[in-house]
């Protein structure tokens, strides 16, 4: 699946800090029953690689992507393991001209017209604003829905309950992205139900 067709079709993705491999079944398993199918694991903990190889191999109903990607090298060592999709904070010519190249979808970072101008270059159909609150937030995004109408985003740093569905409601976001609905805590303490239950009312907070 396109990177457009995947976000549109998730309309919320989390990003996951996962500190141990064991956490990361059970924590998948809680956010689709929770009706979170999407997934992004962020590189930002040893555990990233063998947690996107655990949900891919055990966790049927997940689409796993891998996130904060910065170099070729994480790229290729991400898709081995197993994930679907890729996301990064911003991109440098040398991701961008590796993440493009192969055939699983990835959403590079932008925070300027012009980061946007270049990535639609590269062919990418849907960038990630970020961090989105920061740059500009719905004000930014609106007024780049006239001139670049085509490229499509997932806003997220700062997105949360309060403000997704103002983001959700313009014509050239497709998703937004945040790390508001998985409390560590509860990671950490295996309480599944909880976070089954926040990843409900964050698809509910992003239904329009
Ligand atoms: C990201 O990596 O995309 C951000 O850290 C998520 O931002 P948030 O924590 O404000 O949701």
């Amino acid at each position: 699946m396109d990177s457009k067709s995947l976000l549109l079709a998730a309309k919320v993705l989390p990003v996951l800090v996962i500190e141990r491999v064991e956490d990361a079944v059970p924590l998948a398993k809680a956010l689709v029953e929770g009706g979170i199918k999407v997934l992004e694991v962020t590189l930002r903990s040893d555990a990233a690689l063998g947690a996107i190889e655990a949900i891919r191999a055990n966790v049927d109903d997940a689409v796993v992507g891998v996130g904060s990607v910065r170099t070729e090298a994480e790229w290729h060592a991400a898709v081995a393991a197993g994930a679907q999709f890729g996301v990064s904070p911003g991109c440098t010519t040398a991701l961008a001209d590796a993440v493009s190249k192969g055939p699983v979808p990835f959403v590079p970072g932008v925070a300027t017209p012009s980061e946007a101008m270049k990535m639609a270059e590269y062919g990418f159909e849907v960038v990630k604003l970020f961090p989105a609150t920061v740059v500009g937030g719905v004000g930014l995004l609106k007024a780049m829905s006239g001139p670049l109408a085509d490229i499509k985003f997932c806003p997220t740093g700062g997105v949360g309950p309060a403000n997704a569905k103002d983001f959700l409601a313009l014509p050239n976001v497709v998703c937004v992205g945040g790390s508001w609905m998985v409390d560590n805590a509860n990671i950490r303490a295996g309480n599944w139900l909880a976070i089954t239950e926040a990843a409900k009312q964050a698809v509910e907070a992003c239904t329009l």
